[in-house]
């Protein structure tokens, strides 16, 4: 970029993180409207919360009700709106905490692109895998009926594409699965990954 330096920060990613005890990561969670991304989201930040880690959770609703007022739902807007919240995530996990990003992040470029800005590990892509039908069914916000009916435009699922992952780290169907079982397997796969270690706080 023209005319710019970056300035080398006297305290590290990792500092900061030490402070915390405990290794920043982003959960990104995809998938269609309705899948569970929110809710599942939610939780894991509340369970994370309870056992002492410093966590953030990043929403698409709330984030397009500030940061990204501007953009709408066309591909080129939705590209944009995944690049800004990768970049705002990498600087939450650089700060040293736990990022959650729930987003639907429809295009594989693009949740890739999100990726190539975490070192390996430390990306970990959540893929809502819930069906349509059952997405459709619930339709909590109404959204798929006015798309239906032709009162919104591009709606991913019905006229607008969902690319679906293809090797995400942890795959959740909310139709099979409970809230809380969808919690313990993301907490039993941070465990595993060792991104968080038991605390006694
Ligand atoms: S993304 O495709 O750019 O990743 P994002 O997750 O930020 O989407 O926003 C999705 C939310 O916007 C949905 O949960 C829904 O409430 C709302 N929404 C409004 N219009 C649309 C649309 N055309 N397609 C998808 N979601 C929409």
């Amino acid at each position: 970029m023209m005319d710019l330096t970056w300035h080398q920060h006297s305290l590290s990613r990792a500092e900061r993180a030490e402070l915390k005890h405990q290794h920043p990561c982003l959960l990104w969670f995809t998938g269609l409207s309705g899948s569970g991304k929110s809710t599942i989201a939610n939780a894991l930040d509340v369970a994370l919360h309870q056992r002492g880690y410093h966590t953030f959770l990043l929403d698409g609703d709330n984030v397009r009700h500030g940061l990204n007022r501007d953009l709408g739902f066309s591909d080129e807007d939705r590209v944009e709106n995944i690049r800004r919240v990768g970049e705002v995530s990498k600087l939450f996990t650089d700060a040293g905490l736990i990022v959650l990003s729930a987003f639907i992040s429809p295009f594989e470029s693009d949740r890739r692109m999100v990726r190539n800005l975490f070192p390996a590990g430390e990306f970990v892509e959540v893929f809502m895998s819930t069906p349509l039908e059952v997405c459709e069914s619930r339709d909590p916000k109404g959204l798929y009926q006015k798309a239906r009916a032709g009162e919104i435009a591009d709606f991913t699922g019905i006229h607008s594409p969902y690319e679906t992952p293809e090797h995400p780290e942890l795959s959740l169907d909310t139709s099979r699965l409970s809230v809380d079982e969808c919690v313990a397997q993301l907490v039993g796969y941070l465990q595993t990954r060792r991104l968080i270690l038991e605390r006694s706080q």
